[in-house]
Parts: C-alpha cells; structure tokens; sequence
C-alpha cells in the first residue's frame, strides 16, 4: 500500500503543480531519494504527469531498504550504537513498492543508495527538473546530494528537502546558492529550493 510518514505533502503537491519550465522541455526527470511505501513519489508522478502532456517523462526512484544501518542526523551515531529502535526499512516493503508501481512506466526504482546511484550514473547527462530528498538527513549527506543534482540541472529545476531544519540548513543554502538555487518557500518540516538563473 502507498504511504508516507513524513509530513506537508501538501506542499510537495504544490511545488510540483506550479513546478515551472522556462523552455519547452524535451524530456522531464524527477527523483526522490529515500522511497519508503512510495507517497512522496506517487505525488510527484500525479502531478507532473497530467502537466507534461505527451513528453518523456521518467521518475527515478533510489532506496536501499534492507533495514540499511545509518547515521540519521547531525551529532548522532547510528540505531545500532545508540541502542534505540531503529526506524524498518525492511526488503518487504521494497517488494510491496515495487507491486504497487508494477504498473507505472515512469517509476523507475533503483535498490541502492544514494552513493552507489551517484557513482554508476556519474558521467550521464540526465538533467533533473524535480528532487525530493528524504534519506539520510545529516548536512554532510543532504550536500553531497544537493550538489550532485545541483551539477546536473538548469532553470527552474527545484530540489526539496525535507526534515531540512535537523541539518544545517545555512550551510546547505549556502552552497546551494553557488548553483543560483534559492529557497522559494519553507514549511515546518519541507523546503523547496529553486534555480533562478
Ligand atoms: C524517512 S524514509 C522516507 C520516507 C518517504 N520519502 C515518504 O515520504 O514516506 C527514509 C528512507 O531513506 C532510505 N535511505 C536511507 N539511507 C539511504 C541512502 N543512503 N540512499 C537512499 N535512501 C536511503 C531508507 O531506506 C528509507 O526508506
């Protein structure tokens, strides 16, 4: 079943109904990392495929699952060496996804995580128009993703974040500003940064 156990998806909704392209696009990519059962992705795919009518649309969707042991935040170890209950993220609920988009041609799942997709897909030319980032949350890990598709955009692309306030959030904006993204708007838990020039 397609769930989410995050929070403003109605924002997500929003950024991706007034996502805006300032060129007729030729082909649309969008990508969550961090899947879980799926809300965040479906959201996306509902709202931008009605929008783009007849062009090639795909949505990347990457996720180790497999209860994959992580630093979660700034400051913290991870489950294990704190000893606290860890959030599952077991390969059932990978195999429920993958049923539950069985039927969707632009979900496009990759089992892995956010590193490994980078390192196999470093040198494609793949330009991202919408990311939502939603795996591991420390600053160092949300950098290394932002940068990656920040690499990889053009005007208008827009990168959401969310649980961005347990990161550093100057310290991403900042560098996110090097690739003219700024902030359009911030909830309590998403934000959304868009590229402006
Ligand atoms: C908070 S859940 C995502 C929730 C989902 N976005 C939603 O809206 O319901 C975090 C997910 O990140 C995944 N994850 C953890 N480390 C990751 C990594 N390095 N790369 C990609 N995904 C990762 C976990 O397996 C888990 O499914």
């Amino acid at each position: 079943m397609i769930r989410g156990d995050s929070v403003e998806y109605e924002l997500l909704k929003k950024w991706c109904d007034t996502l805006p392209f300032f060129e007729e696009p030729k082909s649309v990519t969008t990508c969550e990392i961090g899947v879980r059962e799926g809300l965040g992705s479906q959201i996306i795919m509902m709202s931008l495929t009605p929008r783009i009518g007849k062009v090639d649309y795909q949505h990347y969707a990457i996720d180790p699952y497999n209860d994959l042991e992580y630093q979660h935040v700034d400051g913290k170890a991870s489950w294990k060496e704190t000893g606290t209950t860890p959030p599952t993220y077991p390969n059932s609920m990978r195999d429920q996804l993958v049923k539950d988009f069985a039927n969707n041609p632009y979900f496009k799942f990759y089992n892995m995580t956010d590193v490994e997709y980078f390192d196999i897909f470093n040198l494609s030319k793949t330009v991202f128009d919408l990311v939502l980032l939603d795996g591991p949350h420390t600053t160092k890990d949300i950098l290394k993703e932002s940068l990656w598709f920040a690499d990889r955009s053009r005007i208008g692309t827009r990168i959401i974040i969310d649980d961005y306030w347990v990161a550093n959030y100057d310290v991403i904006k900042g560098a996110l500003s090097y690739w003219k993204f700024e902030p359009i708007e911030q909830g309590k838990s998403k934000v959304c940064f868009e590229r402006v020039k």
